[in-house]
């Protein structure tokens, strides 16, 4: 089966084209390279012996996008391109909005189209706002706070308004909580240019003496030591869920929605002791202030994912940051 990859050369889509080039399926990447390399493409090659089919495109760009579709002709869509960087939609949202809503739009234009009806999108914990309670369940009230999860809520709405409108349609909405880690190869993982919004690859550049020390940010929350908690989850467990959703699409089950999270939540000092251990030596932070628009804790309830797609992480905080720190060393060469 032929699957469609959008964003296939970013962080979360190139482990998922692995994992699905894994388990036998054939996929053809989109990515306009706005936040990835094309190197990429040989990685996944070095890791599987298989190089996917990839093209430099943009979403934005319909007619491309559609001459790719009726070329390589792909049963089912696995939806990742976007721009995710919270701080900078607030600072450019026209940009947000109209890269994230008009590039899905096109997509789903030539999904219908080309009569593909099975797609898989990646939303974000994000949508929950800020949670009354935790851990989180998938039917929490949604809000924005920010242009960035505005876009995933409303790619969401989209979603549910197409199924309504066309029930033989197959939809996986995919909320995901905080994805960190790399391949164990170390072939391929997250680097940002720039300095890191995202505390983990904050951290790496850390402990690589790129930056002095690790700002936390906030240790008057209301949590068991005062710093954030949230849900770390490796990026290949991720991976595995988009495998486990594209089964589920296959038994026709209309729209569906779960939550990808490990269902533990780690303060930001539980992260740093951890992370430190894998070092054997002390990571250097500082207490700061709060950074505005952060929410005291944020972890899933797993358990609709582990019931209805049999999906439940394997790897812990350990392995996240040994495979992370592993990329971050081979990057560095
Ligand atoms: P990423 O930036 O590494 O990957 C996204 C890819 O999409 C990039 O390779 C980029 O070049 C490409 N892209 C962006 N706009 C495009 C366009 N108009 N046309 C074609 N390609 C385009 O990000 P990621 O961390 O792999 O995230 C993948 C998806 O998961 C995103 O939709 C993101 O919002 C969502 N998500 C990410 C996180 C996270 O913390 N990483 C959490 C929740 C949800
Ligand atoms: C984690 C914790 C910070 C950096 C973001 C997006 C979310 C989703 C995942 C896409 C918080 C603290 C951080 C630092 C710190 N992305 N921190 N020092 O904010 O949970 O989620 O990424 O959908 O939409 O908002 O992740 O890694 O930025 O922060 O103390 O230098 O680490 O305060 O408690 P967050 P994060």
């Amino acid at each position: 089966m032929k699957i469609l990859v959008t964003g296939g050369t970013g962080y979360i889509g190139s482990h998922t084209v692995v994992r699905l080039i894994e388990n036998g399926f054939d996929s053809v990447i989109v990515d306009n390279l706005s936040n990835s390399k094309e190197d990429v493409v040989d990685k996944i090659r070095q890791i599987t012996n298989v190089r996917p089919a990839f093209y430099k495109a943009d979403l934005l760009d319909k007619e491309s996008l559609s001459e790719i579709v009726k070329k390589e002709k792909p049963e089912a869509v696995i939806h990742f391109a976007g721009l995710k960087a919270v701080g900078e939609s607030v600072a450019l949202p026209l940009k947000y909005y109209h890269n994230n809503i008009t590039g899905t739009l096109h997509l789903l234009e030539v999904m219908q189209e080309n009569g593909i009806k099975d797609i898989v999108f990646s939303s974000s914990a994000t949508v929950y706002g800020k949670p009354e309670s935790v851990p989180i369940k998938e039917d929490f009230p949604l809000s924005a706070t920010n242009p960035y999860g505005a876009t995933k809520l409303m790619i969401e709405d989209i979603l549910r308004d197409l199924y309504k409108a066309d029930p033989t349609m197959n939809i996986a909405i995919l909320r995901y909580f905080n994805p960190v880690g790399a391949h164990k190869s170390g072939l391929i993982g997250e680097n940002p240019n720039g300095i890191p919004n995202n505390l983990v690859p904050y951290m790496m550049q850390v402990a690589a003496g790129k930056l002095e020390y690790l700002r936390v940010f906030g240790d008057d929350y209301n949590t068991k030591d005062g710093t954030g908690v949230r849900d770390y989850i490796h990026v290949e467990d991720l991976a595995g869920g988009h495998i486990s959703a594209l089964k589920k699409l296959a038994q026709r089950p209309g729209i569906v929605t779960y939550n990808l999270g490990t269902g533990i939540g780690y303060s930001v000092l539980d992260m740093v002791k951890e992370f430190s251990g894998v070092l054997g030596r002390e990571l250097p932070y500082k207490i700061c202030g709060r950074r505005p628009g952060d929410i005291d804790e944020c972890y899933a309830d797993t358990s609709l994912a582990k019931k209805e797609i049999g999906f439940a992480a394997e790897k812990n905080l350990k392995d996240m940051f040994v495979d992370g720190w592993n990329f971050q060393k081979t990057a560095e060469r």
